[in-house]
């Protein structure tokens, strides 16, 4: 295209490695969206995503449940433009969501040390009053785990690697990815 810069690579282009491409997260996503749909069987649900990189896994998973379904969102950093975690969770807003009395299953993006995971199920399940919680994340990098905490439901177990795409980011980039891949390293700024 006219007027575009020179070198800075299509998206694509960026990785080095593609871990999971479309299909590969479609169906995984569809298995995950039918045992819940099976374990919350009679019931009702309401997902509550952590914001921005749980947004394509919710899109995708509620599509594959077939249960009356609520949606809700928090919004949470504990990265600060690195790619690894800073230990310190942060939370963005005041109102928590509406839960009382409700079955609540909080998704995310990536389940790495634990930190955001163990601190949102914890001030759910503290100021919310629910009827249960539990847990759902696309990726899992079981090596890393400061925090003892698991999901219920775990998409794909990966290395310790940093990863970008279908809703992860790279500071603030690279989320529209619909592939799951490692960044090449030239794209990756030497931490200060
Ligand atoms: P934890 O608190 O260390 O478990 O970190 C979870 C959060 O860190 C996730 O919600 C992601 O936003 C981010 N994160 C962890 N690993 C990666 C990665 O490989 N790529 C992009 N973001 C990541
Ligand atoms: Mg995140």
């Amino acid at each position: 295209m006219n007027g575009m810069l020179s070198g800075t690579g299509n998206l694509d282009e960026r990785l080095e490695r593609i871990l999971f491409d479309q299909a590969k997260i479609r169906d995984c996503i569809a298995e995950m969206g039918s045992r819940i749909t099976d374990d919350y069987a009679g019931g009702s649900l309401t997902i509550v995503a952590v914001l921005q990189g749980g947004v394509l896994f919710l899109a995708d998973l509620i599509r594959e449940i077939r249960l009356p379904l609520r949606m809700d969102s928090i919004s949470v950093a504990s990265y600060h433009g690195g790619t690894s975690s800073s230990g310190t969770v942060t939370f963005h807003q005041n109102r928590l969501p509406d839960v009382e009395g409700r079955d609540v299953l909080v998704l995310d993006d990536i389940l790495d040390s634990g930190r955001t995971l163990a601190a949102i199920m914890g001030r759910i399940q503290e100021d919310c009053r629910p009827r249960s919680v539990r847990s759902a994340v696309l990726l899992s990098k079981k090596v890393n785990r400061a925090v003892p905490i698991e999901a219920d439901y775990t998409g794909f177990e990966i290395g310790d690697e940093f990863v970008v795409g279908y809703g992860l980011d790279y500071q603030g980039e690279y989320r529209n990815l619909p592939v799951i891949g490692v960044l090449r390293k030239e794209w990756i700024l030497p931490e200060s």
